[in-house]
This record gives C-alpha cells, structure tokens and sequence, in this order.
C-alpha cells in the first residue's frame, strides 16, 4: 500500500472506549497524522487519552462520519444498531465502515448501512494497546480486496493482522479475544505457585509475567511448534517434565481447549442474538 495514500486518509473512532484507542494509537505509529483521526461518544469523559496523542473529540457521530474515509464503529454491540441507525443517512460510497463490535455479523451491518456500503468486520484484542494485537477481519460482500489491503495496511503497526471467512472470527474470539484473559488466569497461577514456595508476590508477579512475555516471543519468533520448544525445555528426569506431569495431570490441556470451544459458542451464541434482534 502506498504510504501516501494513508497519510491522507482521515480515520473517524465512533466510541471512545479501550479498543478504539488501542487501534487508534496503532494506526498513528503508522503514516496516518493524529490530525486526520477524529473519535466521538456521547460524554467527554474518555476524550483526554486521545487527545494527549492529538487526536480531537466531538459528541456527534454524524459530524464524524461526514468528515472521515474510513469508520470504526467500536461501541459495545447492543448499541450498533442504534448507531447505524443515526449515520446510514450519512454514509457515501467513499466510506469504509469497520466494526468491531463482537458477535455483530456482517449481514446485520450491511442491513443497517445503505445497499452497497463497503463493510468490513474486524476482531481486535486488547494487546493492540501496545501494538503487539492479533486482529482478523472478514470483507463484506460490498468491501473490496483494495479495501482490505487498505485495512491491513492501516492497522500494520497494531500487530499481526490476518484476513478470513466470517466463521473463524468467533473462533478468533474464543482463541486470542478471550485467550488474553486464559493467559493471565495462567500467569496468575505461575506466581502464586511461587509464592505458595516462599517466594514474595510482587517479584513472583513480575517474574511470572516476564516468563509469558519471554516464551511468547520465542515461540512467534523462532515459528517453532509449541510441542518442540516444550521438548528442548526437558531434561529427562529434571524440574520441567515433573512440572508437565503434574499439568497433564491437573488436565490442563484439555481444560485450555474447552475453555477456547466455550468461549467461541458463546461468541456464536452473542451473535445469532444480535442477528435476531430486530
Ligand atoms: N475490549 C476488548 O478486548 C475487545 C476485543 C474485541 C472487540 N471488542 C469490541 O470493541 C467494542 C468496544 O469495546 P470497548 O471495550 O472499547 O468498550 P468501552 O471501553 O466500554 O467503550 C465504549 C465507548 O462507546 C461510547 N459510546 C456509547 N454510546 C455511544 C454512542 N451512541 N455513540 C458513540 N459512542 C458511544 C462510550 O462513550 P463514553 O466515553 O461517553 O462512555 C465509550 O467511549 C465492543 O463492541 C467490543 O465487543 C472489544
């Protein structure tokens, strides 16, 4: 994509919330000037974070839309509709409307936006905040591949972002929206192992987490599998493969797959709702 073409497309936040700035600050790391994003929400209360960045806030969705190429809509999911409802009047074939409002599919975006608007829809998660995401959007039958190219381009700097069928945005929901929350349930436990053995919370916390940032850069970074980085962590008959056994034991696999299957029905669940919600 060419930088120039970011560099002048104005970005509009509909939501003033943690996902809207945590993309928002990711796309700014990129070509895109502070001047040219806009965020708005009913209240002023969120507006101080994006302005310390130099991004301005207004209270109207529809001023933000009439002077934006490209829209998130990042309120929570009950509120779309009535969003949507407020801008369509406003939405030209020059916009892009992206949503990330979880379990809101693409068929009730495109019901509530003018017949041919280019729709995309996209799961972020929360690590976009410090640019270390992994985000995955699916096209709606309007947006074109320029247009997902645009995206990708766009969010480059707000970390791994990967295009796919609708259906795998749930997944994606339950793996890595819902993941964030596993892996601090299991970094939670790692420390308090530690102290449980003596060791003061604060620096088992900090270790704890230095641990999960450190196996997760080596395992993104040397594209091993899992499985084979696990087994050079083993010396037969030393601390790890007792600890494993223990684990194995504890069935902690099976329990980490269930809690992704759960996590992505109900995703499915949230969304057949906000389907049938007319
Ligand atoms: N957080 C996550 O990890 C995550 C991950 C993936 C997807 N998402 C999706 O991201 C969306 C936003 O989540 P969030 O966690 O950022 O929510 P949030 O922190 O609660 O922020 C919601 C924002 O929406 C604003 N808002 C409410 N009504 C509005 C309206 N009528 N017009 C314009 N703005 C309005 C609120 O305004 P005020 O500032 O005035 O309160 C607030 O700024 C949700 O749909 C969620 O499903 C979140």
């Amino acid at each position: 994509m060419d930088p120039e073409t970011d560099a002048h497309l104005r970005i509009g936040f509909i939501g003033a919330g943690n996902m809207a700035f945590g993309i928002a600050k990711g796309i700014i790391s990129g070509n895109v000037l502070p001047a040219n994003i806009k965020v708005s929400a009913p209240s002023k209360r969120n507006f101080g974070r994006f302005q310390e960045i130099g991004i301005a806030g207004t209270n109207s969705n529809v001023e933000l839309v009439c002077g934006s190429d490209i829209v998130f809509v990042a309120v929570k999911p009950h509120l779309v509709r009535e969003v949507l409802n407020g801008i369509s009047p406003y939405i030209t074939d020059r916009h892009i409307v992206v949503s990330v409002a979880a379990g809101v599919t693409l068929e009730t975006l495109q019901e509530l936006l003018p017949e041919n608007t280019s729709v995309i829809r996209l799961m972020p998660n929360l690590p976009c905040i410090v640019q270390e995401g992994a985000l995955l959007f699916t096209r709606g039958s309007c947006a074109k591949p320029a247009d997902g190219a645009l995206l990708r381009s766009l969010l480059q700097h707000c970390g791994l972002v990967e295009e796919g069928p609708e259906a795998w945005l749930d997944i994606h929901t339950g793996l890595s929206g819902s993941g964030v929350a596993f892996v601090y349930l299991f970094a939670e436990a790692l420390a308090e192992g530690a102290i449980k053995m003596g060791m003061p919370s604060s620096l088992a916390h900090t270790i704890a987490s230095q641990t999960v940032l450190g196996a997760g850069r080596v395992l993104r970074d040397s594209g091993k599998h899992p499985a084979q980085l696990r087994s050079e962590v083993c010396t037969p008959g030393g601390t790890t493969i007792y600890g494993l056994h223990t684990l194995e034991q504890g069935g902690v696999r099976a329990s980490t797959m269930s809690a992704v299957e759960s996590a992505t029905e109900r995703a499915r669940q949230l969304g057949q709702k906000s389907t049938t919600r007319k």
